[in-house]
């Protein structure tokens, strides 16, 4: 008997922009495909830098229904399979230019931080793993991606104004946990773009002993990683090699450890 696990849902969040969320969420979506998972992607930023950076600008501009509809709107959340769409490693469903107003509809709705967890109970299709791109604020939509994921994976600049943002976000999720009365597990760290400096060593340093009962991974700072995201793909899709590959793939096997996605035969 083949036993399939429940979908892993992870939440790639930190409010301070710029840290390189969408870079990491795309990067191990792409290594998880690359060990034959079945993946879904969701831009629930409004910037949709993701929609665009898999090449699906023309998702962004489209009319409605959309993902904004959606998480407004039930009827529109039956036909959610309708909004996906393929990309060579992963399933997206994009964002759009209307998410850019849906923070007060989100404040009004009846159950509004529930309501990415009611999106992806009405999917028909099924994914093993499903990464949630955060925007780079605290509000509703990340309210959303916290409680459905129960999991978050966090990538932070190794800079010194990492500490505070860190701080506000694990409030965020305490405030989360205690009104919802549930668990969010904090999955790991990725230090991104870290450069040879004295600041991106000691802010290392500070990372493995602020976090040292999960995993920091550590993500350099590669021109590569930017050229294949303008290149709409992974750096698992690119045409260069890019040595970051490696650390993005230790990740991916990491959650396939922790999530039991590798399909157990009993
Ligand atoms: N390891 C890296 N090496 C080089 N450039 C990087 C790296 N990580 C991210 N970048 C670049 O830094 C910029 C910000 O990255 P990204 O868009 O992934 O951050 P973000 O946290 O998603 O931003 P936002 O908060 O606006 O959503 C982009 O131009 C991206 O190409
Ligand atoms: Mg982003």
């Amino acid at each position: 008997m083949i036993r399939m696990p429940d979908t892993a849902k992870i939440a790639i969040s930190n409010q301070k922009g710029g840290v390189g969320k969408t870079t990491v969420a795309i990067n191990i979506a792409g290594a998880l495909n690359r060990l034959e998972h079945n993946v879904l992607f969701i831009d629930l930023d409004p910037q949709g830098n993701a929609t665009e950076g898999l090449g699906l600008e023309e998702e962004y501009e489209a009319q409605p229904p959309t993902l904004f509809d959606a998480l407004t709107d039930h009827k529109a959340r039956e036909d959610i399979d309708s909004l996906i769409v393929s990309h060579s490693e992963m399933d997206v469903l994009p964002s759009n230019i209307d998410m850019t107003s849906i923070e007060p509809e989100l404040t009004m709705a009846m159950r509004g931080r529930e309501r990415l967890e009611q999106v992806i109970d009405s999917l028909n299709a099924e994914y093993d793993v499903i990464i949630i791109d955060c925007p780079p604020y605290l509000g509703n939509l990340t309210d959303n991606a916290l409680l459905t994921a129960g999991n978050v994976l966090i990538p932070a600049l190794a800079e010194s104004t990492s500490k505070r943002a860190l701080e506000i976000l694990f409030d965020q999720i305490e405030v989360l946990e205690a009104e919802y009365d549930t668990h969010i597990r904090d999955l790991g760290v990725v230090a991104n773009r870290i450069e040879t400096t004295n600041e991106a060593k000691s802010m290392l340093a500070w990372f493995e002993e602020a976090f040292s009962d999960i995993p920091v991974w550590e993500i350099r700072k590669r021109v590569t990683l930017q050229r294949a995201f303008s290149a709409g793909c992974s750096v698992f899709e690119f045409e260069e090699e890019c040595d970051m590959s490696a650390e993005f793939l230790a990740i991916a096997e990491d959650l396939e450890r922790r999530f039991g996605l590798v399909e157990v035969t009993a």
